[in-house]
């Protein structure tokens, strides 16, 4: 177990660093105080806000009803939360796309209003103008290519990414484009685990995979899935660390049965 005190202070450098040295990099989504608190405490490097507060905080089929607002409000949650993390927040679906301009924006409020390190966004060629113009700004990016669950109605499936060489090959070309641009690095999403290799190659920056094999830079899950809070979900590539949908329900089960019996209160826990 870390104490969080003998840790540096994760910055982009230092996960720069850590791909130099081979040093894995531990990623796990956080939307609120309380779980960032416990995140940071066990030492873990990057937490990420994930536009995935839409499924696992809200309830929606989709991330795409989160809005600006939601986000900056999990963002600034889990900043009073951490002092070692780096803490980087999705710009959310419709807050980047139109123009550069609009999406320069969305994350200048991310940053001013959540005081976040960094934001993530989905996409490649199709968003580099605004990529360049948010980091002109003094914004740090991870991009995020593969699945991006953002076009769920483009792509109208979850299914593994860039199997076909077309997509491989624009992938490939996405990802050294983000890197040109200046990204500090990038999530691979539910791709062959060769295809995330070579990527991971090709690149200096620190290339984060979810469903993209072991040989990339770093993983990131969703914390409720890896939790075993949510139980709906059970892709090949998620690891449940916890079965705490049992222990949680097992929880609320005793205190009702005390509350019922009135075996709670007991004399010691009344003044
Ligand atoms: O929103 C999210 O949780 C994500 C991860 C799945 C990478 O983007």
């Amino acid at each position: 177990m870390y104490s969080t005190r003998e840790l540096p202070k994760i910055t982009t450098h230092v996960l720069q660093e850590m791909k130099l040295k081979g040093e894995k990099i531990s990623m796990l989504t956080g939307y609120d105080y309380s779980m960032a608190k416990l995140l940071d405490k066990a030492g873990i490097d990057v937490i990420l806000v994930g536009d995935s507060a839409s499924n696992v905080m809200a309830g929606y089929n989709t991330t795409l009803p989160i809005t600006l607002d939601q986000m900056i409000y999990h963002a600034s949650s889990v900043m009073r939360g951490v002092n070692r993390a780096l803490v980087v927040v999705d710009l959310p679906f419709g807050t980047y796309q139109g123009n550069s301009k609009e999406a320069l924006n969305s994350a200048i409020r991310i940053m001013k209003e959540s005081g976040a390190n960094a934001i993530k966004m989905e996409g490649g060629s199709e968003i580099i103008e605004s990529v360049d113009r948010i980091l002109s700004a003094g914004i740090p990016i991870i991009g995020h290519l593969g699945l991006t669950p953002q076009s769920i109605n483009k792509f109208g499936t979850y299914v593994v990414r860039a199997t076909e060489e077309e997509e491989a090959n624009k992938l490939r070309k996405d990802a050294l484009l983000l890197e040109k641009a200046g990204c500090f690095g990038v999530v691979l999403e539910k791709i062959p685990a060769p295809l995330a290799k070579e990527v991971t190659e090709s690149v200096k920056i620190p290339t984060i995979g979810i469903g993209a094999g072991s040989h990339v830079d770093g993983q990131v899950l969703v914390l409720h899935d890896m939790l075993g809070i949510n139980v709906d979900f059970s892709p090949r590539f998620l690891r449940r660390y916890e079965n705490l949908h049992d222990t949680i329900i097992s929880a609320f089960h005793k205190y009702i049965a005390d509350v019922k019996s009135v075996d709670f209160p007991n004399s010691k826990e009344e003044y």
